[in-house]
C-alpha cells in the first residue's frame, strides 16, 4: 500500500525580511518576486478586480513563504504569510496594518479597540504585530491533505517567528468565507472586544467588502505549540534574507553585536 505521507512534497521555508533592505541581493530579489506572484495568484483566484494583495508595508514587513522542493531542487512557492510589527512600521513611517484596515473600512469600534490595545502595549513595552496575507495556491488547497499540512505549517512558522522575535501580541483579520477566523481562534487568537463586548465581522474595504473578523492573540493555544514542535526542523532549516540589524540578537553577526 502507498504511504500517503511519502507522496507529499518536501517543503522549504524562506523568510524575506524587510525586502527594501535586501534588494541588492539577487537571491532575495528573486524570492520576493516569487512571493509577489504567489500573492497575486492566491488572492487573484478568490477576489474580483480591485482587491489588491500588495501594499507599501510589503517592503518593510517580514514574509514567510513555504515552497515545495522540486526534483531538480528548484522551489515552487505554495503558501505565504506576512508579519508587520508596530515598531517596524514606525521605523519606516508606514501605517500599522491593523489600524489602517479598521480605518479604511470605517469599522469604528474595531479602530477604537485597536487603539486601546496599542496604547496598553506602548505603556507596558509590549511588542505587538499584525499577521496577514495568508494565502495558499488554489490548486494546492484543493488537495485536502496538503491544505491540512499547510495549516499546521502556517501555525508553526507564525509562532516560531513570534517566539524568535519576542513578539508578545499579534492582531489579524480572518476572512469568514474561508473560516480563517475559526482556525485562528483554534490557534489562540480571540475576537476583538471593546468595553467587554465582542465585536462583529465587518466588510474589509481593500478586499472589495469581504467579511472579516478581527482578532488579537496574546497566548498561543496548545494546538499552536504542537504545530511548532511538529515542524521545528522545517523552521530550523529555513533560508533567511534579512538585514543583520533586524535579526534577533542571538542570530546577529558578532561584529554587529559589539557595535550595538
Ligand atoms: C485563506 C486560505 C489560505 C485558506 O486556505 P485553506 O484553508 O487551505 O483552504 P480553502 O480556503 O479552500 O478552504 C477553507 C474552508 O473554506 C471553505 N470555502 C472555501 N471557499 C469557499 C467559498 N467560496 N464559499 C464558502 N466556503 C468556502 C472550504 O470549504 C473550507 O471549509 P472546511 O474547512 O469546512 O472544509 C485560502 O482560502 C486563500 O489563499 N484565500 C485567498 C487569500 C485570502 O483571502 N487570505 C486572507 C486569509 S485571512
Amino acid at each position: 500500500m502507498t504511504n500517503v505521507v511519502s507522496l507529499l512534497p518536501k517543503l522549504k521555508v524562506t523568510v524575506i525580511d524587510c525586502p527594501v533592505e535586501t534588494w541588492r541581493d539577487d537571491a532575495s530579489r528573486e524570492a520576493f518576486n516569487q512571493l509577489v506572484q504567489l500573492k497575486l495568484d492566491g488572492y487573484g483566484s478568490e477576489y474580483s478586480h480591485g482587491a489588491l494583495p500588495l501594499d507599501g508595508v510589503d517592503w518593510v514587513a517580514t514574509h514567510i513563504m513555504t515552497s515545495a522542493v522540486e526534483r531538480d531542487g528548484t522551489l515552487k512557492p505554495l503558501m505565504s504569510l506576512r508579519i508587520a510589527t508596530l515598531d517596524r512600521c514606525e521605523e519606516y513611517n508606514m501605517p500599522f496594518p491593523a489600524l489602517a484596515l479598521a480605518n479604511s473600512s470605517g469599522a469604528e469600534l474595531h479602530r477604537k479597540s485597536v487603539e486601546k490595545t496599542l496604547e496598553r502595549c506602548r505603556e507596558n513595552k509590549v511588542r505587538i504585530g499584525h499577521s496577514s496575507s495568508w494565502t495558499v495556491l488554489k490548486s494546492v488547497r484543493e488537495n485536502k491533505i496538503m491544505s491540512n499540512l499547510l495549516k499546521e505549517v502556517v501555525a508553526a512558522v507564525h509562532f516560531s517567528y513570534e517566539e524568535d522575535h519576542g513578539i508578545q501580541e499579534m492582531f489579524c483579520a480572518g476572512v469568514t468565507r474561508f473560516k480563517a477566523d475559526i482556525y485562528q481562534q483554534a490557534l489562540g487568537f480571540e475576537l476583538l472586544q471593546l468595553d467587554g463586548k465582542v465585536l462583529s465581522p465587518f466588510a474589509q474595504k481593500s478586499l472589495n467588502g469581504e467579511f472579516v473578523n478581527m482578532l488579537l492573540q496574546r497566548t498561543p493555544s496548545p494546538l499552536a505549540t504542537e504545530c511548532v514542535q511538529k515542524h521545528r526542523d522545517l523552521w530550523l532549516n529555513r533560508t533567511v534574507f534579512s538585514d543583520a540589524r533586524h535579526l534577533p540578537k542571538e542570530q546577529q553577526p558578532q561584529a554587529q553585536l559589539k557595535a550595538a
